[in-house]
């Protein structure tokens, strides 16, 4: 082992970005997870979870440890012995991405002790984490974790990742007070689709890619839009309609679910308070429900704050 305590933090992110079910990712500046993991002999793995949100607490069902005994299980590394602490700083089963940030989090921190930096092995420790929450290893959240920005799976079976560079945009996100299951949430997907939703799909996620590359917001806006998931997932989310309308009355450019849900999230390039008070006003009038809401940006990744 190269180090003995490594502090990083792991970033929330928006899975699907409209029409990119399981492909897309964005990567959001804020909130983050942070997470120290220290060498520590007396120990076996000891996890603390600080902040307002919890975690579980034993190694091989906290997805932030059981990533980092993954990636050191692929390096080899047979050493026991850690203690882990944990501040998360996002809900989880909120939609944004809570359980990769944890996996990513816990897969970069034990590289960073051992002194890996082969990030492909990261994301699929990553990726394993992510599988123990929610039953299924999609790579759309922990890709978009660990490189940051938009990033896509070109390739399902191979993993293959694309990074891009989004243009700079703001994220309104509402976070409704209820919370849904990832594994909830894909149980309701059909399993075929039609060949019009299809073709539909991939032709605004054609547009996607396009837009993000030629960094045109407008254009990013008028691809935002879904008909392989988000239809059938708006009604697991009371007042979901009535919070797009108000968003984009209030100057949001568009509007979609984050991952699985609930969040909503709306891309705006000015206004953000007005379209934050009007998303909450109505999900509050329309569906009796209470929600927190904040403004971020695309944002840059897991990072490495201190190793020693
Ligand atoms: N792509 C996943 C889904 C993201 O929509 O089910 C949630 O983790």
């Amino acid at each position: 082992m190269r180090f003995r305590e490594a502090e990083i933090t792991s970033p929330a992110t928006i899975a699907n970005f409209g029409p990119g079910f399981d492909s897309f990712g964005l990567c959001l500046a804020s909130p983050v997870d942070r997470i120290t993991l220290k060498k520590d002999e007396g120990a076996d793995f000891i996890i603390r979870v600080e902040g307002e949100h919890d975690a579980p607490l034993a190694p091989e069902e906290n997805t932030a440890s059981y990533a980092a005994l993954k990636l050191a299980e692929r390096c080899e590394c047979e050493e026991k012995g850690f203690s882990m602490v944990i501040h998360k700083g996002m809900k989880p089963g909120s939609g944004l991405g809570s359980s990769a940030a944890s996996s990513v989090g816990g897969a970069v921190a034990m590289a960073a002790l051992l002194g890996v930096r082969d990030k492909r092995m990261i994301l699929e420790a990553a990726a394993m984490g992510e599988e123990l929450i929610s039953g299924s290893r999609h790579f759309d959240n922990v890709a978009a974790a660990l490189y940051g920005g938009f990033t896509f799976v070109s390739d399902q079976a191979s993993r293959r990742i694309v990074r891009l560079e989004p243009p700079s945009f703001n994220v309104v996100v509402l976070l409704p007070e209820i919370e849904i299951r990832t594994g909830d949430a894909r149980g309701i997907l059909p399993a075929n689709v039609s060949l019009p939703d299809a073709v539909q799909n991939l032709s605004w996620a054609a547009g996607m890619v396009h837009s993000m590359m030629a960094k045109d917001i407008d254009a990013i806006a008028l691809n935002l839009n879904d008909r392989l998931a988000a239809p059938y997932r708006q009604g697991l989310i009371p007042g979901y309609a009535a919070v797009r309308e108000s968003a984009l009355n209030a100057g949001a450019l568009a509007v979609s679910i984050g991952g699985s849900g609930p969040a909503i999230f709306a891309i705006a390039r000015e206004g953000t308070d007005r379209i934050r008070d009007a998303m909450v006003e109505a999900i509050r009038s329309s569906a009796g429900l209470e929600a927190e809401a904040f403004v971020t940006k695309p944002g840059t990744g897991a990072k490495v704050v201190s190793v020693r």
